[in-house]
């Protein structure tokens, strides 16, 4: 097992531990972030949440980011849209990436789901290095999103 992989096992039962018995998703999606930034020292660990059809910034560890971002913009905005976990290795060959920090170059967006199936918020992590995150990322992140989920 990779010394990521152990890293992603360590965690999650924290996960559980920290948002048990707290059913604030501010409260327990800054505990989350807190985890994976202290965890993979990620330049940026953030989430975004769907309000009045747009993404708006939450908790999130590293520099100040955008604040909002539109339906189908940007890496999370596409993500919101296609429902669906988007891997970018380069964020300079994604068309339409939004460059809240230049240092930024790969990252991971999961998007999180409510009871509608409809796309609560997002969960956005940037490396400040190319080809960062693969598919255990997103394996694991998906499992620690799902603890999130309502
Ligand atoms: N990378 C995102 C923008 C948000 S910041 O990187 C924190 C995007 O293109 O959706």
């Amino acid at each position: 097992m990779s010394e990521k992989e152990l890293k992603y096992k360590e965690i999650i039962p924290q996960i559980q531990a920290v948002i048990a018995g707290e059913t604030d998703l501010v409260a327990n999606t800054a505990n989350v972030i807190a985890i994976l930034k202290q965890t993979f020292n990620w330049f940026w660990v953030g989430v975004y949440f769907v309000k009045d059809k747009e993404l708006v910034l939450g908790p999130f560890q590293g520099p100040i980011a955008c604040t909002r971002i539109a339906f189908n913009k940007g890496v999370c905005g596409v993500s919101w849209a296609k429902k669906e976990t988007i891997l970018v290795d380069n964020v300079h060959e994604f068309p339409g990436h939004i460059s809240c920090n230049p240092a930024s170059k790969s990252e991971i967006v999961i998007p999180v789901f409510d009871e509608k199936k409809e796309v609560s918020f997002i969960l956005d992590i940037d490396s400040d290095k190319l080809n960062r995150f693969d598919k255990t990322d997103s394996i694991y992140l998906n499992q620690i999103v799902k603890l999130l989920e309502k």
